[in-house]
């Protein structure tokens, strides 16, 4: 069976990407730095699974390690998910944005080209869509402006990775823009791990149900949307690594470039988010009403038609489950990995 390397596989997304290769019998190796994760979701991984990864820990700028990665494994597809990816941070420190998610790319290629490993798979986000563009969001669409340094590295690497296959024929690349990826896998042994304060809804409210915040800020409440809160497009984590295995199978199959939407291609505001939740969990989340947040947009969610049509992937749980599973997650581990 072919072997999968991910780049940044011990986070969030990349641990449960994991687990849905392992179970269609693909192999998995890991390289991961920690810097926003620890070992211990890969071990859960194995123990979910009952199947060994190959971990490394290391920097994905750095050539050694891809190197000796690339030597003693024989990698079918790479799967790129080291970034950094606060958007407030990316504002106040746009440097060390631009240097770890670019220099990541680059040196996964140049290693790439000189081992002769031909597919590649890239987490972009529908944020490239940027303030341009009605929703919902195609894949024809031109990219919009970003409005924060995380959102033009994402757009910058998918231009790299863009070139790089158009340069070389032997190439396949599949870039899959995610929309807004909640939940956890329904055993509630790994999920979103965040440090400090959540800047995303979803963990935010995990932790507001949890007793680690006091209460959630809805970050504005006269938008043009049927509520006045944001409506964006959620999709259960276990769902979009589903995609990221239709999206291997793709590439191993496949030369050149395919950009594709990971979404439901369905809206919630905040407050049906917060309605949800404590529907599904019992549990209320005390909530006030703040000032909009810079950067925000009324509303985005995808066009999934493509997803479908060219992968025979859609996401198939509900708004229910992934409140559930969030949940489950973050009352069987409070503090997360406790790292
Ligand atoms: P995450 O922070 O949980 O995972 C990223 C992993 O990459 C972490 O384990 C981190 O330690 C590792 N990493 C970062 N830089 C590294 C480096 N230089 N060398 C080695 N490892 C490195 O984030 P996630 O939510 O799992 O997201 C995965 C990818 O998907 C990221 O590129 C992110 O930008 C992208 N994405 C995420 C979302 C989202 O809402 N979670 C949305 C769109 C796109
Ligand atoms: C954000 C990023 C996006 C990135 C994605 C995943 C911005 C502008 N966009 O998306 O680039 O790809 O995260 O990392 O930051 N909300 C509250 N209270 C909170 C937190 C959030 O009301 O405490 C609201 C937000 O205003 C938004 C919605 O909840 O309307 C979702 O927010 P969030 O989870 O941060 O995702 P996005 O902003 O869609």
């Amino acid at each position: 069976m072919e072997t999968v390397l991910l780049a940044g596989g011990a986070g969030y997304i990349g641990s449960h990407t994991a687990v849905e290769l392992l179970n269609s019998g693909y192999e998995v190796v890991v390289v991961d730095n920690y810097y926003n994760s620890c070992p211990e979701s890969i071990k859960r991984v194995e123990q979910i699974t009952g199947k060994t990864v190959k971990l490394y820990e290391g920097d994905v700028k750095d050539h050694s390690i891809i190197r000796t990665i690339f030597k003693e494994n024989k990698i079918d597809c790479v799967i790129h998910f080291a970034g950094l990816k606060a958007v407030g941070e990316s504002v106040a420190k746009p440097i060390l944005y631009y240097r770890n998610n670019i220099d990541t790319t680059l040196t996964l290629l140049e290693c790439m080209e000189e081992a002769g490993v031909e597919n590649i798979i890239f987490s972009s986000s529908a944020t490239v869509y940027g303030e341009e563009n009605p929703v919902p969001y195609n894949e024809d669409m031109k990219k919009g402006s970003c409005t924060n340094p995380y959102g033009w590295t994402k757009s910058m690497m998918e231009q790299i990775l863009t070139d790089a296959t158009v340069a070389n024929k032997n190439l396949s690349l599949v870039l899959l823009r995610y929309f807004n990826p909640i939940g956890a896998h329904e055993s509630g042994m790994i999920g979103e791990d965040p440090q400090g304060i959540p800047n995303n809804l979803m963990p935010y409210v995990a932790q507001v149900a949890v007793g680690r915040r006091e209460q959630l800020t809805i970050f504005g409440n006269d938008y043009p949307t049927p509520d006045g809160t944001c409506r964006r497009d959620y999709i259960h984590v276990v769902d979009l690594a589903k995609g990221h295995v239709k999206a291997v199978e793709y590439a191993l199959a496949h030369k050149g470039v395919e950009i594709i939407n990971l979404g439901t291609g369905t809206p919630y505001s905040v407050t049906e988010i917060v309605e949800s939740f404590e529907k599904s969990t019992g549990v209320e989340i005390k909530h006030v009403y703040g000032d909009r947040r810079p950067g925000d947009l009324p509303e985005s969610y995808a066009d999934a038609d493509k997803a479908w049509k060219l992968l025979g992937w859609k996401a198939e749980k509900s708004l229910e489950d992934m409140c559930r599973d969030t949940w489950n997650w973050q009352s069987k581990n409070p503090n997360g990995y406790e790292k």
